[in-house]
């Protein structure tokens, strides 16, 4: 049996927080332990607590002055997007038709998707990114990659196989029959292999035919574990069209709602521009919608009103997101940086508290997934972050005014990124000093 003993400032979260003196929503701990055994934590508490429970020869590393996170969570990217970030576009529908399309398609080739995998799960961990849900390309060989990879590093991901059948060049499209039956031998191959989650994941409406989304909606009926991913409302051209190509239904959210799509396990990435009536019915059946700042900001899309959502008589379940390569920012600070931006210019306030539960315990909720990841509690997957808020000379600076747990996340969110993360703990493993 492999034990470690982490030494730092703990920080775990109870529920999401009412507001900055929410103290009762949160664990912290000045001089923490925690006790690592076999991947799991054992024991989380007080460090001196935690070093009467250690073995004599239990490895122990001190990260003080640091903070020990739970590992940051990131709930909606595009796998075969990494070089496709930063590309100059005036909307989405462009962005994916210029861009996108043409790059996802080189994912046909299985050297190529496995050495973007390589390069993809490095950047999380250089960010403290230790679960990500995954939209893989169409073909099956890029989410055989990505789930291959991620059982090599041991990191909780969830992914999926594409389907798309209409609407995108010949080489980025499947069938009805065939993203159908590449889903399933996904499925058999990678689901619950390692800590490999699939995820059901037509595209969105746009892209697949009706036919396809009742294949979809068989899939789902025959694994009603598995999550589902698509997208919703995150541009107005993209919502009219989409309501053209399914004019029998009273809304975009309908159309996923008429082919069984929506539910608890359901990630509706964007989902910015909703009427009451389609907030409602995310909140009846427990969806999740995505919010993913950065590339809401780049792609020009919209103001994700997540206050507003979150804040409702019917509340609706809401998860946060880099949407790498329509986003700007493998980091989850910055991600969270933007959001409150966002939040500022509808006048509404998203404090640091609300921000960090929402990074990871609020994640960890949004997937359905936290006995295993989000938290420290005992039991649970040692996926953990290490922050430094002083990793740079202006945050040094910065930090030298700081009094407050609040405030120093407020600091590490506003002027963090990958410096800021000290290290990254895979299952008990320090992985991204390892890199
Ligand atoms: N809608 C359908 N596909 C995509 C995608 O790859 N990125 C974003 N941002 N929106 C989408
Ligand atoms: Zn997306």
């Amino acid at each position: 049996m492999t034990s470690l003993l982490l030494r730092g400032r703990l920080l775990s979260f109870h529920r999401a927080p009412d507001s900055l003196s929410d103290r009762d929503s949160y664990f912290y701990e000045e001089d923490g332990g925690l006790l690592i055994e076999d991947g799991r934590i054992v024991k989380t508490g007080t460090y001196a607590d935690v070093k009467v429970a250690a073995d004599e020869d239990t490895q122990e590393i001190d990260h003080r002055p640091h903070l020990i996170l739970p590992g940051l969570i990131d709930t909606h990217v595009h796998f075969p997007q990494m070089q496709v970030i930063a590309s100059y576009a005036a909307n989405l529908l462009e962005w994916l038709e210029t861009y996108t399309f043409p790059e996802e398609c080189r994912f046909v080739e299985s050297a190529h998707a496995a050495r973007i995998a390589t390069h993809f799960y490095d950047e999380f961990l250089r960010q403290g990114t230790t679960t990500a849900v995954a939209y893989c390309s169409v073909h099956k060989a890029s989410a055989d990659a990505f789930f291959a990879e991620a059982m090599r590093r041991n990191m909780l991901m969830v992914g999926g196989k594409v389907m798309m059948d209409r609407n995108a060049p010949q080489g980025l499209l499947d069938t009805a029959q065939l993203g159908y039956d590449e889903t399933r031998a996904v499925i058999e191959q990678w689901h619950g292999r390692g800590r490999n989650h699939v995820a059901i994941t037509p595209r969105f409406a746009i892209t697949s035919t009706p036919g396809q989304m009742s294949a979809a909606q068989a899939l789902a009926q025959e694994f009603p574990d598995l999550h589902i991913q698509t997208h919703l409302s995150e541009n107005h051209d993209e919502i009219r069209y989409t309501c053209e190509l399914y004019p029998e239904a009273t809304d975009y959210t309908d159309i996923y709602a008429r082919y069984g799509l929506l539910g608890k396990k359901t990630l509706l990435g964007h989902a910015i521009h909703l009427s009451e009536r389609e907030a409602d019915v995310l909140s009846e059946t427990g969806s999740v919608a995505v919010h993913c700042p950065t590339s809401n900001l780049f792609l020009g899309s919209g103001l994700f009103p997540l206050k507003a959502l979150a804040r409702r008589e019917k509340p609706v379940r809401i998860g946060v997101a880099t949407d790498i390569g329509g986003g700007s920012s493998y980091s989850m600070l910055k991600t969270m940086d933007e959001a409150y931006k966002i939040q500022q210019l509808l006048g509404e306030r998203l404090n640091p508290l609300d921000s960090f539960y929402r990074m990871t315990r609020g994640n960890a909720e949004a997937l359905s997934l936290v006995d295993r990841i989000g938290t420290l509690e005992e039991g649970t997957d040692a996926d953990l972050v290490v922050l430094n808020a002083s990793a740079t000379p202006a945050m040094r600076l910065r930090m030298e005014t700081v009094n407050t747990l609040p405030e120093e996340l407020f600091l590490l969110q506003t002027l963090g990124d990958d410096r800021s993360v000290a290290e990254t703990y895979v299952a008990g493993v320090a992985a991204k000093s390892g890199l």
